[in-house]
């Protein structure tokens, strides 16, 4: 397995509606969901890409955060 990326960039999602969902996408040649949260209007998730999560999908209204630039998604 490989070294945990313990320094790797973090991303915040800030849920600007109720009910947000944060998807996590699992690394590698299986690409399947293997965590969901749910965020409240208010709440920020502060999550990085792991040896586990390539890759994310946010449904909802939300404010998305990474160091390639700001996002509001809708
Ligand atoms: N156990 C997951 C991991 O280490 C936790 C996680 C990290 C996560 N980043 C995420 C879950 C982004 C959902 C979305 O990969």
């Amino acid at each position: 397995m490989d070294k945990p990326m313990v320094s790797a960039d973090f991303f915040v999602i800030k849920a600007l509606e109720d009910g947000v969902q944060v998807i996590g996408l699992t690394r590698g040649n299986d690409t399947r969901f293997h965590h969901s949260e749910k965020l409240d209007k208010g709440e920020t998730m502060i999550a990085q890409f792991t040896e586990h999560t390539s890759a994310v999908k946010v449904r909802g209204k939300a404010l998305i955060q990474t160091s390639h630039g700001e996002i509001e998604n809708n």
